[in-house]
């Protein structure tokens, strides 16, 4: 869907994307993790040509983005950022009709597409289709954005730090949402961030960036392995190992009980997940945990060594 070769952007001696090849697949979020400055923002904007690139090749469709009408090839793409935002002396359902009406959709047709998105990204309808950016929460904001990028139903989305001006709860709730949304409509998505945790919970693959240089590109389970390892490991830091198993749900390792389930001291609803799972034996000293289904049946129990199991396969 997106597959980026050898692709360079040097401003004269500055190198700030530096022979830098990737794919993402069609439906899959590609997440770019790293410091300032290591060229993500960059990246991203010569996908959709707000930058030309110094040299390599861009594809998306299979198609070089030089050889597209520079509108359509944006046309297919939803851009969301954090700071453009939206146009304030525009309402929500203004700001987000904007595409659908460049392409000529009628009233009708744009008005039922607003109120869907709205829905979609968890606003009221009625509560919000007539405020204006002024009015809205910084959260509130961001969602509107996410909807007006996917106003005409791009089949491929590239987001910078799209919720990085939002306060910690919220953003959290808003990684969640976008999770949920994107289960629904498996877009093509480019992400950048530079927050590992996001990375982690948003992410199919994640690409760590130094410098212009792409260190390693893999899936968030086998990201410490691979690549420039040393850099990888140090950026992600030992802790990444813990942090990842909040990706790996109870449900998809539990076993049998191993004793009498009245033995059990502890109990874990099965829609937790392996970080739960550790976090609760370890802090009450305990080898394992029950694990009881949203009806009540105990299921199975989860024990210290399939964790440490798991663990080791990400090395
Ligand atoms: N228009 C420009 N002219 C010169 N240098 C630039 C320009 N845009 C970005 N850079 C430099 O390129 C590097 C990568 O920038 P950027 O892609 O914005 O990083 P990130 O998004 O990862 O924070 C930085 O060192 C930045 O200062
Ligand atoms: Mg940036």
């Amino acid at each position: 869907m997106i597959a980026l070769q050898e692709v360079c952007k040097f401003y004269d001696d500055l190198k700030a994307v530096d022979h830098l090849s990737l794919e993402v697949a069609e439906g899959e979020i590609c997440v770019l993790l790293g410091k300032s400055g290591c060229g993500k923002s960059t990246t991203l904007k010569m996908i959709n040509r707000l930058i030309p690139s110094t040299s390599g090749q861009i594809k998306v469709n299979g198609k070089n983005v030089e050889d597209y009408v520079v509108e359509n090839l944006r046309r297919s793409i939803g851009y969301v950022v954090q700071s453009i935002g939206l146009f304030p002396y525009m309402t929500v359902e203004h700001n987000i009709s904007l595409v659908p009406q460049m392409l000529k959709w009628d009233k009708k047709k744009t008005r039922a597409r607003v109120e869907e998105l709205l829905e979609l990204v968890g606003l009221d309808v009625d509560l919000y289709i007539h405020k204006y950016p002024g009015e809205l929460s910084g959260g509130e904001a961001q969602r509107v954005g996410v909807a007006r990028a996917l106003a005409a139903d791009p089949p491929i989305i590239l987001m910078d730090e799209p919720f990085g001006a939002v306060d910690p709860i919220n953003r959290t709730r808003l990684q969640k949402e976008f999770v949920r949304i994107q289960k629904q409509l498996h877009k093509t998505v480019v992400f950048v961030t530079h927050d590992i945790e996001e990375a982690l919970k948003i992410g199919d693959k994640i690409g760590i960036m130094d410098k212009g240089v792409l260190q390693n590109f893999a899936p968030p389970e086998k990201i410490m392995s691979g690549g420039n390892q040393a850099f990888v490991r140090d950026f992600l830091g030992e802790d990444y190992f813990l942090k990842i198993l909040s990706r790996f749900p109870i449900a998809d390792y539990l076993v049998s009980f191993s004793a009498p389930v009245t033995d059990y001291k502890l109990c874990l609803p099965a829609a937790s997940n392996l970080q739960n799972a550790l976090a609760m034996m370890v802090s009450q000293g305990e080898m394992k945990t029950a694990v009881q289904g949203e009806n009540g049946t105990m299921l199975g129990e989860i024990n210290l060594d399939t964790v440490l199991r798991v663990l080791k396969r990400s090395e």
